[in-house]
């Protein structure tokens, strides 16, 4: 689907003496600019979210007129504006708009839109919304802004420095613009207005302004242009109806040929036929200094506070057009200095000393290319990119300049195609861009099609010293923000667990469990010492985060959807520790059962040799009661210290303690830290044979295959194992989970296997135990985390 304006049957008239209705194209006898800037009446914007409406709507409400508005989504904009006067309709409703005498419209609006099908049936006026601003800009000395890439924040630096010139300024920019307040200001002190210039629909041909700055021009929008040259006309439309002076970037080919046979242009660039020049250009991490030459003079030292060299061109523009305009340089540095960012381009969302992550707006391989290289200057180890393409139309015209645009990117996660108002076109989807990095050589380059996975995907890459970037036009940035604040929650579990401790963001837990299937833990961390495992506890507790405690996950049965909150992991420093103290052993929750066994040997100690069979943690083993060859681990325990749910310590021994089998209810609230196992002292030939023939049992009757040991507990009345290869359901599947052939209580992943899979077979063998032996089967297994 093409955008709206070009659906839509409205004629677009040259202002300044006519609207246009749509349907029949007819011209009314309307003087635009009278009616918007010096009389007020009543006016509906339909599509008034989006980012250049909602300055329309700002311009208009601050020119005195009644102002309503709809759009089909509500936005902090549309908030801000109803606290100024709008009248907000989350829907297209022709009785709001009714009482209207004019109706604006945006470019994304389709013609079949309910509002303006009903202003056309009753002759009333509709314009687009360039048409609006055109005829508002024309009752002041207008300034335009255009070009592919950097006009919103060339137009901000624009406005500011001479808003700081005292020439008070009205404006108007493609964006929320923190140090000019807001997207679009009405002065009736100043007489200039300056305006970001939109050429995707081609409505910059409607702008008659006094002076024009342009900034590069190349092949974008191929949606609405056929080629180059068409874009181009619309330019030198535009540069041809320039009352006064032309700016332009002179390092731009495009620019510097569209310019050349206008008599009043003023050149801006690096180069040394530029009327204005930067030399001595100094980048830094987020800033730039240079030295500004006008025609062989030196006018004095320029440093800006936004990054990259594609913005010391945008300043460099700024300072041509106001020194042009009579104010001092020193003015000009001095607010040059002080100008900070529009949102979304190049924004800071998160800086510590590990981590930076940097919000940017590009979405065309050119700007792409500029913010990577700013990126990359930063000085950072690496930078880490997600991208997500915007426009069907935008990804297919330029995939192979996508393809070469990542070079400065570490890594590049790309995630399908914001359409924006366009229908999706086969086969133009992220991976065709990951294709694309792929084929240009980059070896660091992922697709992944969910967005709301996106930020998982580079989170789980992170490692200290990068830098991450979100790029694109759409609502990646969203991702990003989420890994922000996951981000600071990271950290501060990185400062309670200190250097030789472990934190890791969205780390998959199918790697952390004997099944191998599982999604990602929010956040998992490896405490090394008790006090860092009770320091944890007590921020998830403060913090209201989720707690869950996992040892070598092999009893464990994780959804696809992962766990949400912090998974502690108590492993190496002390949670590995085995002590032996006479016929005692103390082991860390973490240390292994098998290794608790081997220690027995080591040390003469007999009676453990069944743990050899176990292949979970002590506290795995302790939590669950886990058994084997007719032995429980409750057995042989003698004392647990554990930490409780504020973290304190306390040690309790066996006969003071509550078990069942595979069942021991303390640890459902409180955490495992260590347990002291008894033996008796045996001959060594005897533990070597209990050993022996444990080992034996296992090869003999348990898959070598991955698996999460016996999957039901044992029911009275048969063994679940027996149970289930007497029904039949040896061998039998769902997808790569499969019931062993060796042992009818094990499921084993052949290979990729998902949770759902698992969860469907378990099921499955319950039903049938149900239907034909009427036997309840629980699962021993412990199932949790959210759904994929
Ligand atoms: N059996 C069959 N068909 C099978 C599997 C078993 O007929 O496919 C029969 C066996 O021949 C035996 C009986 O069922 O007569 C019991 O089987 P097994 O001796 O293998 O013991 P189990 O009860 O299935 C228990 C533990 C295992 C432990 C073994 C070995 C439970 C739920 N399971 O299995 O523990 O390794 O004993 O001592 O108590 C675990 O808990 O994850 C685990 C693997």
């Amino acid at each position: 689907m093409k955008p709206g304006s070009e659906d839509c049957s409205v004629t677009v008239q040259p202002p300044p003496q006519t609207g246009s209705a749509g349907g029949s194209a007819r011209t009314l006898p309307l003087d635009l600019q009278a009616f918007l800037t010096r009389e007020q009446h009543r006016i509906h914007l339909v599509g008034v979210a989006g980012s250049g409406m909602s300055g329309i709507a700002a311009l208009l409400i601050e020119l005195g007129h009644t102002v309503s508005g709809s759009d089909k989504v509500s936005t902090t904009e549309t908030d801000r504006l109803q606290r100024l006067g709008l009248r907000f309709r989350e829907q297209h409703r022709p009785e709001d708009a009714s009482p209207a005498d004019l109706i604006v419209f945006s470019s994304a609006i389709r013609s079949d839109n309910p509002i303006l099908g009903s202003a056309r049936d009753r002759g009333k006026p509709i314009v687009r919304r360039a048409e609006a601003l055109a005829a508002i800009m024309r009752s002041k000395r207008g300034i335009v802004i255009a070009g592919m890439h950097g006009k919103t924040t060339t137009s901000a630096m624009t406005a500011h420095a001479l808003r700081e010139g005292g020439l008070h300024p009205s404006h108007y920019v493609g964006a929320e613009i923190p140090i000019l307040g807001t997207n679009a200001h009405w002065d009736p002190r100043g007489e200039y207005f300056v305006a970001e210039g939109d050429e995707s629909d081609g409505t910059i041909a409607l702008f008659h302004p006094e002076q024009t700055l342009i900034l590069n021009i190349e092949e974008e929008h191929l949606d609405f242009y056929a080629d180059l040259d068409a874009i181009e006309k619309v330019f030198a439309q535009l540069i041809t109806q320039t009352a006064g002076k032309v700016f332009y970037n002179v390092d731009d080919k495009n620019a510097a040929r569209l310019c050349r046979s206008f008599t009043r242009r003023i050149s801006y660039g690096f180069g040394e036929t530029a009327d204005y020049r930067a030399v001595d250009i100094r980048l830094k991490d987020f800033a730039s200094t240079f030295r500004v030459n006008h025609r062989g003079q030196d006018l004095g030292e320029a440093a800006l506070n936004v990054p990259g060299q594609h913005n010391v061109h945008n300043a460099l523009g700024v300072i041509a057009l106001a020194s042009e305009l009579g104010i001092a340089f020193e003015k000009i540095a001095k607010s040059l200095a002080r100008f900070e960012h529009a949102r979304r381009r190049f924004e800071i969302k998160y800086d510590s000393p590990r981590f930076l992550l940097v919000d940017d707006y590009g979405h065309h391989p050119t700007e792409i290319r500029a913010t990577l290289k700013a990126a990359r200057s930063v000085g950072r180890k690496r930078v880490l990119t997600m991208f997500q393409p915007h426009r069907y139309s935008r990804t297919k015209a330029l995939r192979k300049e996508f393809g070469r645009a990542f070079d400065d990117a570490d890594r590049v996660v790309v995630t399908d195609v914001y359409g924006s108002n366009e229908a999706p076109i086969p086969g133009v989807t992220g991976q065709m861009i990951a294709d694309e990095i792929i084929a240009h050589g980059h070896r660091g380059v992922c697709y992944e099609s969910r967005l709301e996975w996106i930020h998982r995907a580079i989170g789980n890459m992170l490692e200290s010293g990068d830098l991450v970037l979100s790029l694109g036009a759409g609502n990646i940035h969203e991702q990003l923000s989420g890994l922000a604040a996951d981000l600071v929650i990271a950290e501060k579990l990185k400062e309670i667990v200190g250097e030789d401790g472990e934190v890791c963001l969205y780390e998959p837990l199918s790697k952390h469990t004997t099944l191998r299937v599982g999604g990602p833990a929010q956040f998992w961390v490896e405490p090394r010492n008790e006090k860092a495992f009770a320091e944890l506890i007590r921020f998830c507790r403060d913090e209201n985060l989720p707690l869950f405690v996992m040892g070598r996950g092999s009893n464990l049965l994780v959804r696809d959807g992962g766990i949400r909150g912090v998974v502690i992991h108590p492993c190496g420093g002390d949670f590995d520790k085995i002590e032996i103290n006479g016929d005692e052993i103390t082991a860390g929750a973490g240390a292994k059962l098998k290794e608790v066994a081997y220690a027995g040997k080591a040390a003469g100690i007999g009676g453990l040799e069944w743990l050899e069979g176990i292949p979970g943690t002590v506290g795995g083993g302790l939590r669950m009661n886990a058994g084997a060859m007719g032995a429980q681990t409750f057995e042989n325990v003698v004392r647990v210290r554990y930490l409780d749910a504020d973290g304190e310590a306390h040690i309790k021994t066996r006969d003071e303690l509550e078990v069942y089998y595979r069942n021991f209810p303390l640890l459902e609230k409180n955490f495992a830290v260590s347990a002291v196992f008894r033996g008796e002292p045996a001959p060594l030939e005897e533990i070597v044979r209990k050993l022996e023939a444990s080992q034996e049992k296992r090869r003999t009757s348990q898959p070598a295959a991955k698996s999460a040991g016996c999957i039901f507990k044992n029911p009275d009345a048969c063994p679940a194992g027996k149970l289930v290869d007497e029904l039949g359901l040896k061998n039998s599947s769902v997808g790569k989970a499969r019931v062993s052939e060796v042992h009818g209580n094990f499921i084993v992943n052949d290979g990729g296997a998902t949770a759902a899979e698992m969860l469907e077979l378990i099921e499955k063998i319950k039903a049938t135990a149900r239907a034909k032996r009427g036997i309840e089967l629980e699962t021993e297994v412990q199932i949790v985390g959210e759904p994929g």
